[in-house]
Formats: structure tokens, sequence, C-alpha cells
């Protein structure tokens, strides 16, 4: 059953439920919020605190970074992670091909208001399909007449037991930039998390593994050549108002991108896909 509904605040979403899954996208930043299969626990983090306001970014689930990751390379009065996660999205359809799947397709379109923060025209897809799996794909279509160049992420917030307790394999001997020192390194062994991290991961393969405890997460990616790995731990939380005081425990954000060198041009008429299938 795929419902549209709205929180009291007039917060607009789509309800997904199957007889496999949950999972509720906001139709404000094209942003899935919650996923759950049947008996599992919840694959995604989202904040106790987060907003679920008009223009405000949800804290959790997964986000869309697009166009641009992180601070506008050349103006930092510009959003930073892009315009899309606050953007009002068009629920374009919906479709059920059997019990255990649903599939939404929502898209943004350039407007007036786009053109006023990046000046090009395009057509901005999200394919989301709840199942056993969950996948999402990002289309990018240049609808104008000059070639453009994007950074974008699926920001994925993963639930996790215990940080603590936590490891990201695949990411063994990749090249990666600290946001945090401005310093590139190696990663020397599995990533585990025990203070603040903000690492850009470029020339990553497509399969990541984010083991805890209790369970295995894949991370399958297409069309990403980057990823990358935030935690803001104790003291950063503390400074953030959507962001509960131990939220930083019980999450790891693996995200998966177009960053740095991964950033993509696409020319007129042309189009550029990135896919992510997350499965337990
Ligand atoms: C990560 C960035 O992807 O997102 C971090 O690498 C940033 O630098 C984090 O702090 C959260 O960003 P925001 O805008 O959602 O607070």
């Amino acid at each position: 059953m795929i419902t549209v509904k709205e929180n009291p605040a007039g917060f607009s979403y789509i309800e997904v439920q199957n007889s496999s899954a949950f999972a509720k996208v906001a139709l404000q930043g094209g942003h899935l919020f919650q996923y759950k299969e049947k008996g599992k626990s919840p694959l995604l983090w989202l904040s106790e605190k987060s907003h679920f306001e008009t223009g405000k970014a949800i804290r959790g689930g997964i986000p869309l970074c697009w166009p641009w990751f992180g601070a506008h390379p050349e103006d930092d009065t510009l959003p930073q992670h892009g315009f899309a996660r606050t953007a009002l999205f068009e629920f374009v359809s919906s479709d059920e091909p059997d019990e255990n799947t649903s599939e939404i397709i929502l898209k943004l379109t350039s407007s007036d208001k786009t053109f006023a923060l990046w000046p090009y025209q395009f057509e901005l897809l999200v394919q989301i399909t709840v199942g056993r799996e969950l996948r999402i794909a990002l289309t990018s279509r240049n609808c104008g007449t000059e070639p453009f160049s994007i950074s974008s992420a699926l920001h994925s917030y993963f639930a996790v037991s215990d940080i603590s307790q936590v490891s990201v394999q695949g990411l063994e001997r990749r090249a990666y930039w600290d946001k945090l020192t401005g310093e590139t390194s190696i990663q020397q062994g599995l990533l585990r998390v025990n203070e603040e991290v903000d690492r850009v991961y470029q020339n990553t393969g497509n399969t990541l593994l984010l083991v805890d405890k209790e369970r295995t997460i894949q991370i399958v990616s297409k069309g990403s050549a980057s990823a990358v790995v935030w935690n803001p731990w104790k003291e950063k939380t503390k400074g953030m108002a959507d962001m509960e005081e131990a939220g930083y425990k019980r999450m790891l954000c693996v995200e998966t991108a177009n960053v740095l060198d991964d950033a993509q041009r696409v020319e007129p008429g042309a189009e550029h896909r990135l896919e992510l299938v997350v499965s337990e």
C-alpha cells in the first residue's frame, strides 16, 4: 500500500507498506527517512530531535546532497550540501509489481527558485524501491544547452547498535581526504570509529560492509567511485540542535557519493545515474 500522508505541521510524506518492508519518504528532499524490513530492526537512524518542517533538512534517513556536496565550492553563503534536500519534489508515479516490492518515483525540476542558486536546466529523478532490499537511484538529467558538473551523495545514516562495536569493510588501502585535518591518508585495515570522523574516500569499489554486533549491512553502489564516512562524535553533537546528545553512538553515515575527483560532468541531453542497494 502506498499512501500520501501529512504530519500535523502540514509536512507531506509517502508511506509505503508491503509484505516485506515499511518505509516513509518525505516529498521535501525526496528524502527516505524510514525503512524497516519485517521482523528486523530499522536500517536507518533517524534523530529523535529531527525537524520535519518546510525548508529544514531531516536529520537521519537518506538525505540527497545535490547538486553540490558540502560547502559550495565558490560561495559559502549557498546552502551546505546543495538545495535538493530542502526542495519540494513532485510525486511522479508508484508501482507495486508484487506483494514484496513497491516502487515510487519523485522528481525535482529546475525552476526560478533553483536558477537563483544554480543556473542550469535539469531534471532530478529519485526512484525508490522498497522490498527485501532497499534501492535508491538518483538520475541527474541535463535539460539545457550547457554542460554542468555535479557533486552529490546519498547521505545514508545507518542505525548501529553501538558505534564502538562497528567496523566498515571495503575501504582498506583506499586514499581518503580527511575533512577535519585537510590531509590525505591511506586507510590501514578496517575502519573503526572512536572519535569524530569526516572523510571522503576516493576510488572506492562498489561494495562496502557495515559490520555491527548484531548484523552486517551490505552497501552496493553503481555510478559512484567515492564514499563519505561521517560521525560527529560527542562535542559536535552538543552543538547540533536537531540531534540528541547520545545520537552519535547509534549512527554512522556511509555515503554513496560522487565527490572530489568523482564529481560528474553531464553534457546537454545526457544523464548520470547514481545507485545504491542496501540489504542486511
Ligand atoms: C557530511 C559532511 O557528509 O555531512 C560533514 O562530510 C557534515 O562535513 C555532515 O558535517 C552533516 O552535514 P549537515 O549539513 O547535514 O549538518
